[in-house]
């Protein structure tokens, strides 16, 4: 998943545009996008968008964003959409592995209740919306079958610590967000699921998505939330292996199959060895989900 877009769970609209958005995933949101008197009313609309998606031959793979474990909506929420078979659940203000146990047993639940397969609907955790979740990140590698990513945020984790920012004048972010990020990466890594780069607000501002784009890419994360269809295109793109790399890759892994014996070798006068191969790998599977390979 490349681009995971978000779109208020009560806006029938956003609903029908974000279907043409071309988005390898919509994030269908009951939680901070939905007004508290609105929660019942986007529970049923976000239940019909999935069937209605669903039904389409080619179609995003779907994400309900639910309230968090503690807010009392939750329930609801499962109760709800789990029927209609989303394929993963995405858990805000996740405080850990445990958390996300929690959710896979409640998840188990209603898989049971409503005949659908077991352990289907995967779990998509935010793993830094407090100041506390970073201190169990590496919770996460091992809690549940279901972790299929791993999100981060700087929005709420701004809020818990009562910060008046979380950039620096230049956009970029301030250091304990920069922390945030690259735990998120690690955990994600550590847990063998895909690193999901944050949201980027300013919708208008493409020469300020790219960039972050271009230094997730770099760093390792293989996607990024987007909260416009504008942002879209550039997300793809960016996240989509080049033809260059593509050929590289089919090199090292070439280079590796015609000597079989060798842990190391020399290739355009550059050293590779075991992490290049898995890295190759990496890259070809990426650029195989993207329809690229
Ligand atoms: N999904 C689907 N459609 C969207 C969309 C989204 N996330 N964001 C905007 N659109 C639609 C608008 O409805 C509008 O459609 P229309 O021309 O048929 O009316 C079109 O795209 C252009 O939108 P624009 O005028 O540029 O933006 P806006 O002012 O209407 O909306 C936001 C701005 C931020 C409110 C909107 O992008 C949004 O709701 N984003 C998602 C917010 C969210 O889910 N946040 C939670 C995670 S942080
Ligand atoms: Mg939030």
């Amino acid at each position: 998943m490349r681009s995971l877009l978000f779109v208020p769970g009560d806006s029938e609209r956003k609903l029908a545009k974000a279907l043409g958005s071309r988005a390898d995933a919509l994030i269908l949101d009951l939680e901070d996008s939905v007004s508290s008197d609105k929660k019942e009313g986007a529970r049923k609309t976000v239940r019909s968008a999935i069937h209605e998606v669903r039904q389409k031959k080619t179609r995003p793979r779907i994400f309900v964003r639910v309230n968090p474990l503690d807010s009392g909506l939750l329930e609801g929420d499962l109760d709800e959409v789990a029927p209609a078979r989303p394929d993963g659940i995405m858990l805000p203000k996740a405080r850990g592995g445990q958390d996300v146990m929690q959710l896979s047993t409640k998840l188990a639940v209603r898989e049971a209740e409503n005949d659908l397969p077991d352990g289907e609907i995967a779990i998509l955790p935010i793993a830094t919306e407090s100041a506390a979740a970073l201190f169990n990140m590496g919770s996460y590698a091992g809690a549940s079958r279901r972790l299929c990513a791993l999100t981060w945020g700087a929005e709420d984790l701004s809020a818990d610590v009562g910060a008046s920012t979380n950039r620096l004048t230049d956009g970029t972010y301030a250091d304990p967000y920069r922390l945030a990020r690259a735990l998120a990466l690690f955990a994600a890594t550590a847990a063998e699921v895909a690193p999901i780069d944050t949201v980027f607000v300013n919708f208008r501002d493409m020469a300020g998505l790219e960039f972050e784009c271009a230094a997730a890419r770099r760093d390792g994360f293989t996607g990024k939330l987007a909260i416009h269809p504008d942002q879209v295109a550039t997300i793809n793109e960016a996240f989509t292996p080049s033809a260059e790399a593509i050929a590289r890759a089919r090199a090292i892994i070439a280079a590796f199959a015609a000597n079989p014996g060798a842990g190391v070798l020399g290739l355009d006068g550059e050293m590779i060895d075991r992490p290049h191969i898995k890295r190759a790998q990496r890259l070809l599977e990426a650029a195989k989900a993207a329809g690229v390979e």
